[in-house]
C-alpha cells in the first residue's frame, strides 16, 4: 500500500468488485490458478450480499428424484423460458456444468437437502421438466455465501467492505483499475490490478417495489461498464418474481420464495377462485414466472385482488412440520411482519421486480471487449434471455465463476500491469467534489419519482404511450440531477453515496425505456399491450451503447441454437402449451 498525491493506492493481480457468490466464487478459482494477489471488493458488509436473500435453490440436472432429467432437458428448458433469446452456448455451459458446480458445493460443506436415502433433494421450480432445485431450507443462498466464504478464507483472499466503486480506469492495451470511496474509513483508494472482474449485481432498484434491500442492486456494474464504453444487451428484459409482500409498507416487494408454490402452495384471487387455471391449465402455479406474474398483475387489475392489493398464497394444504423443515424462513418472516401463521392462513402477494436478465455484453468466457476486464453474475446479459428459470441464478453464480476466474487469472498471469496516470484519477475526483456543496435538487427526491416511473410505465405491461412519457420524466430528471449538492467529507457520507449511485441508475433507466421502445413485441419478461405478440424479427437482442454520453439502442441477431440442443427445443416445444396472456 502506498500513498500517492493524498490518495491511497493499492495494488491487486486480480480485482473483484462485488462480494457476492459469484465474486467469491471468482476470487477463488483465480487464487486456485496461481494468482496469489486478489482482492474482493463489496459495497455491503463481507456475508451480507444480495446473494444472501436468494431463497428456495440451486438447479442441476443430477437426476436424483427424476432421473430422466438430463443437462440438456435442463438447457432446453432455461432456452425456452428465455424465449430464445439467450445465448444457447452459454446456456449450454451453464446446464452442463450444473452438476459439478452443486457437487463441489456440497464437497466444500454446503448442506443440502438429502432423501432418506442419502440423494439429495430436488424439487420442482416454475417451468422446470423436472425436479431439479437443490435446496437449504429457503435459505440456499446464505448456505452457499457460507461455504464460499470458507473457502475463501482459508485461500486468504482479502475482503475489502464499503468500497463504492465510482469509475474503472483503462489504458490504450486494457484495464487499468478502479477509483473508489471507502466510506467506513473516509477515504479514496485507488486499485490498480491486471484484471478486473465485476460481479456488482443487478439493476432491480430501478424500481420502487423489488425484492433488493436499500442497499443493493442499483445497477453499478452495468453503469460501470456502460461509461467505460461496454455495450450492455436486453436492457428492458426485467423479471418480476410473482410473489413479494404487500405488507406492511417497509417490506412491500419482500421475497416469497417460489418454493412455497413447488412445495404445494396455491394461488387465489379474493373470490377464492384458482385463477391460474384461467392462465395456464397444464403447468399451474408452477408456470413461468412472467406468465405467472402477469396472470396476478391481470387479477388485480380486474378487481379480484386482495385487501392489500395482491392475491392469496395458500400453503394450508401441507403439514406444518414439513412448513417449518421446507419453508422456515417463510414461517418466520409472515410471522413477523404480518402477524400470522402460514400454516394455518393464507399469505397475500403480488409481483416484485426481482432480476434483471439485460446487462454486461460478453464473451463466453466473461470477458468484454476491454482486455481484462469482465463481468460475471447477475451483471451479465446473455444467459437468460427474455425471462430466468427459478434456481438459474445461483447455478450461474458458481458455473461462471470459476470460468471467469480462471480467465481472469490467465490474463493477470501473462500482462504487465498498466500504468495509472494522474490525470484520470484526478478527473474523478474532481467529479466527486463537485456533488459538496448546499442547496439544488434532492437526489432523494430524483431516485423516488425515477423508481416509481419504472414502476408504473416500464413494469409488468408496458406500452408506447406510458414508456414515451416516463422517459420524457427520466430525461429531465438527469437534467435535475445537475443540481443535486451534498455535504462535504467522504466518512460514512450516505448521501454522497445516494447521489453517486443514482447518477448511475438514471442513465440504466433510460436504457431500459429505449429498449424496451425499440423491442415492438412481447417476449418472456417484456410485454407490451400495444404489441401483444412475440415477432421472429426480434429473435435479436438490444444493444444499449454509450456514444459520447448519449444512450443509443441497436438491434443485434441472436445465433440460433444448434445440434442435439436444437432438437430437444423442438420436440419440447411441440409438447408444450406456451401462450403469451392475450
Ligand atoms: O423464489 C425464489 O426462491 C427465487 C429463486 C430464484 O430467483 O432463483
Amino acid at each position: 500500500m502506498t500513498i500517492m498525491r493524498g490518495y491511497i493506492t493499492v495494488r491487486a493481480d486480480v480485482l473483484v468488485i462485488g462480494s457476492g457468490a459469484a465474486g467469491i466464487r471468482t476470487a477463488i478459482e483465480a487464487h486456485d490458478s496461481g494468482v496469489q494477489d486478489v482482492i474482493v471488493l463489496g459495497k455491503c458488509k463481507k456475508g451480507d450480499a444480495h446473494t444472501v436473500l436468494a431463497t428456495g435453490g440451486i438447479n442441476a440436472a443430477l437426476g436424483t428424484m427424476d432421473p430422466e432429467d438430463s443437462w440438456l432437458i435442463h438447457a432446453a428448458d432455461t432456452l425456452m423460458e428465455g424465449w430464445s433469446i439467450a445465448d444457447y452456448r452459454a446456456v449450454e455451459t451453464l446446464c452442463k456444468n450444473g452438476p459439478d458446480a452443486v457437487n463441489e458445493l456440497v464437497r466444500w460443506g454446503a448442506r443440502f437437502h438429502r432423501e432418506k436415502n442419502g440423494k439429495l433433494t430436488q424439487r420442482f421450480f416454475g417451468a422446470h421438466t423436472y425436479r431439479r432445485t437443490c435446496f437449504y431450507g429457503d435459505q440456499t443462498g446464505k448456505e452457499i455465501m457460507r461455504v464460499l466464504i470458507g473457502q475463501a478464507e482459508k485461500r486468504k483472499i482479502k475482503f475489502m467492505d464499503s468500497m463504492f466503486v465510482v469509475s474503472l480506469l483503462k489504458g490504450p492495451s486494457g484495464v487499468k483499475g478502479a477509483l473508489c470511496i471507502d466510506f467506513k474509513n473516509g477515504r479514496m483508494v485507488v486499485f490498480s490490478a491486471k484484471a478486473v472482474v465485476i460481479a456488482a449485481g443487478g439493476y432491480t432498484k430501478l424500481y420502487s417495489r423489488s425484492s433488493s434491500r436499500s442497499y443493493e442492486n442499483h445497477g453499478d456494474g452495468a453503469a460501470l461498464a456502460l461509461n467505460i464504453g461496454i455495450d450492455l444487451v436486453n436492457m428492458e428484459m426485467v423479471q418480476f418474481h410473482p410473489t413479494g409482500m404487500v405488507y406492511p409498507k417497509s417490506a412491500v416487494g419482500t421475497l416469497v420464495t417460489e418454493a412455497v408454490r413447488g412445495e404445494g402452495g396455491t394461488l387465489l384471487n379474493a373470490k377464492g377462485e384458482r385463477f391460474m387455471k384461467r392462465y395456464d391449465p397444464v403447468r399451474m402455479e408452477l408456470g413461468p414466472r412472467d406468465e405467472v406474474s402477469r396472470a396476478i398483475f391481470n387479477e388485480i387489475n380486474k378487481g379480484n385482488g386482495t385487501k392489500h392489493g395482491g392475491v392469496y398464497l395458500d400453503i394450508t394444504n401441507v403439514p406444518k412440520n414439513k412448513i417449518l423443515e421446507r419453508l422456515p424462513k417463510m414461517y418466520r418472516q409472515f410471522k413477523e411482519l404480518n402477524g400470522i401463521d402460514i400454516s394455518k392462513e393464507r399469505m397475500e402477494v403480488a409481483p416484485t421486480a426481482h432480476y434483471t436478465m439485460g446487462g454486461v455484453d460478453v464473451s463466453l468466457t466473461g470477458e468484454t471487449k476491454i482486455k481484462g476486464l469482465f463481468a460475471v453474475g447477475e451483471t451479465v446479459g446473455q444467459i437468460h434471455g427474455a425471462n430466468r428459470l427459478g434456481g438459474n441464478s445461483l447455478l450461474e453464480t458458481v458455473v461462471y465463476g470459476k470460468i471467469v476466474g480462471r480467465e481472469a487469472a490467465k490474463i493477470a498471469k501473462e500482462s504487465e500491469r498498466n500504468p495509472l496516470t494522474l490525470i484520470e484519477i484526478e478527473n474523478t475526483i474532481a467529479h466527486i467534489d463537485s456533488f459538496f456543496g448546499n442547496g439544488g435538487a434532492k437526489v432523494e427526491d430524483i431516485r423516488a419519482e425515477m423508481q416509481a416511473l419504472m414502476w408504473d410505465d416500464v413494469g409488468i405491461v408496458r406500452n408506447e404511450t406510458d414508456m414515451k412519457a416516463a422517459l420524457d420524466r427520466i430525461m429531465g430528471l438527469k437534467i435535475d440531477f445537475t443540481s443535486v449538492r451534498v455535504p462535504h467529507g467522504l466518512k460514512n457520507n450516505i448521501e454522497l453515496k445516494v447521489a453517486l449511485e443514482t447518477e448511475k441508475m438514471l442513465p440504466l433507466c433510460e436504457a431500459v425505456v429505449r429498449s424496451a421502445l425499440i423491442r415492438e413485441e412481447s417476449r418472456g419478461a417484456h410485454y407490451r399491450s400495444d404489441y401483444k405478440k412475440m415477432s421472429d424479427d426480434w429473435l435479436a437482442e438490444t444493444v444499449t451503447r454509450n456514444e459520447g454520453g448519449r444512450v443509443a439502442i441497436y438491434k443485434r441477431q441472436m445465433p440460433k441454437a444448434e445440434g442435439r440442443l436444437a432438437e430437444t427445443v423442438r420436440k419440447m416445444k411441440e409438447r408444450a402449451s406456451h401462450k403469451l396472456l392475450e
